[in-house]
């Protein structure tokens, strides 16, 4: 699914950030993408996700 519309960023473009790059911060996506620069609309939603991404890393790396 589109995390953010306006620029075309997906959920798996972040998990895929998070999982290859580590990167699991909002303010660190901001950094390597555009997402949020325009409307706004898809931080909370991308905050959402990658709270759901880290979560399951948590899981994985305690199994
Ligand atoms: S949906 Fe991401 S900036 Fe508009």
């Amino acid at each position: 699914m589109y995390v953010c519309v306006c620029h075309g960023i997906s959920d798996k473009v972040l998990k895929k950030l998070a999982h290859e790059q580590g990167i699991t911060d909002i303010r660190e996506i901001r950094k390597v993408t555009p997402l949020g620069s325009q409307c706004g609309k898809c931080v909370r939603t991308a905050k959402e996700v990658l709270q759901e991404t880290v979560s399951g890393l948590v899981l994985q790396q305690a199994c």
